[in-house]
């Protein structure tokens, strides 16, 4: 039976988020932001492309077949990549995560991998899981840690649904199941819930994913780009879904694995494992944000939702050394003031915000 003391643990829990790490941010040469966070992470996005065409990300009425997506030549190389990846390590990049598009989509993507498997970072990937089942061992072996599986429902009909490419969700959890079998683990399985589209299946997946040693998340739907028709009745607040579950199966918040975690932590009572919450829209996590894009075509921009980047291709292809690049990414970083989630409006009428960047091309 609950009680109010069992729910209230909850609602505080879900504003808990980390402080940013201050002591760290002072020490003498780390590149901080204008608001002293460091750059820890970086989200590389290989390719613009999708064979999903999920109705939060990428809606047919935008990505319809006549879709003008990047040409070859505009893509940055393997080669452009890494040489970018090593310069960001040097300024204090801890993390890489590999995302599209669908980033197995971009051929010989494990050569890439191979290359920055060799750095100095824990290098992980984001996949709607369509090809992992053929691709697992290869990536694997090219020195992958652990992927990162969107999973928008295990209804058949609505998973279909919410890729809108009728994609059976047989072949998604073959994937995961192979990804399992070669060690990518732990295993992130990323639901977004749009409310009334999908919100029905947060229980069932809570259910199918309890035991599998995966980590089930739920993230807020938000209003990435401009084209996904974001309005905040569709978004169930991330506390909604933790009273969802906890109803059926008791959880208990954890601490963040690390400063600046975007998902908040819950395990179930009953030792089954562990879930976690994104809360994008209604609890900000822009004070402890490390992150820094690389878009496909290898523009950076300093948050999900900036309309401008800075042009490293550019500079590369006109000859750039390593020095200059490494200033222009200070100067970009140094520069940073972003915290858009913290000053979104319900309606995001933001002056000027139908010019946001794609999720598919600026990397989710
Ligand atoms: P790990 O802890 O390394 O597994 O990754 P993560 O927790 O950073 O999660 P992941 O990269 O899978 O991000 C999950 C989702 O959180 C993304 O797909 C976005 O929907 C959301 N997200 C991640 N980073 C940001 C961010 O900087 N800003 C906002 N607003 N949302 C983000
Ligand atoms: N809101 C929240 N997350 C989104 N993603 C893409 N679009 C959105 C959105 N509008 C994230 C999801 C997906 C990943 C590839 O990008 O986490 O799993
Ligand atoms: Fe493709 Fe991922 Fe966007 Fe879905 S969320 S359309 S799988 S890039
Ligand atoms: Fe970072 Fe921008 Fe997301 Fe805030 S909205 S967490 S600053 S990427």
């Amino acid at each position: 039976m609950k009680t109010n003391a069992d729910i209230i643990p909850i609602a505080s829990a879900l504003k808990a988020t980390p402080p940013p790490d201050r002591a760290a941010a002072a020490s003498a040469d780390a590149l901080v932001d204008r608001r002293n966070r460091r750059v820890r992470d970086l989200r590389i996005s290989v390719t613009d492309r999708c064979n999903f065409r999920c109705v939060y990300c990428m809606p047919k009425a935008v990505f319809g077949h006549d879709h003008a997506f990047l040409r070859r030549g505009d893509l940055l190389s393997f080669e452009e990549i890494v040489r970018i990846a090593r310069i960001f390590v040097d300024q204090g990049v801890e993390k890489i995560r590999i995302t599209g598009g669908e980033p197995l989509l971009r051929k010989h993507i494990e050569n890439l991998i191979e290359q920055l498997a060799k750095l100095p970072v824990e290098l992980t990937l984001t996949t709607n899981g369509s090809l992992l089942k053929k691709k697992a061992r290869t990536l694997k072996d090219a020195g992958l840690a652990r992927v990162t599986v969107s999973l928008d429902g295990i209804d058949d009909a609505v998973f279909r649904r919410m890729n809108d490419v009728d994609y059976p969700v047989g072949d998604v959890l073959d994937g995961i199941a192979a990804a399992a079998a070669v060690g990518l683990a732990p295993i992130k399985v990323n639901c977004v819930v749009k409310c009334g589209s999908n919100d029905d299946q947060i229980l069932p997946l809570a259910r199918h994913f309890r035991h599998s040693g995966h980590i089930l998340r739920f993230i807020e739907f938000m209003d990435v780009g401009s084209s996904n028709g974001w309005c905040m009745d569709e978004v169930l607040p991330s506390a909604e879904v933790i009273a969802r579950i906890d109803a059926e199966f008791p959880l208990a918040a954890i601490d963040a694995n690390y400063p600046g975690e975007v998902a908040a932590r819950w395990r179930y009572r009953d030792g089954a494992g562990e879930i976690g919450v994104i809360s994008s829209v209604t609890q900000a996590f822009c004070a402890s944000c490390t992150r820094i894009r690389l878009s496909t075509e290898g523009q950076i921009y300093t948050c999900l939702f900036a309309q401008d980047g800075h042009d490293l291709r550019q500079a590369m292809r006109q000859g750039a050394g390593d020095e200059r690049l490494r200033r222009i990414i200070a100067s970009v970083w140094q520069g940073r003031d972003d915290r858009y989630s913290e000053i979104r409006t319900a309606a995001t009428d933001l002056p000027g915000s139908a010019g946001k960047i794609e999720m598919s091309y600026i990397g989710g």
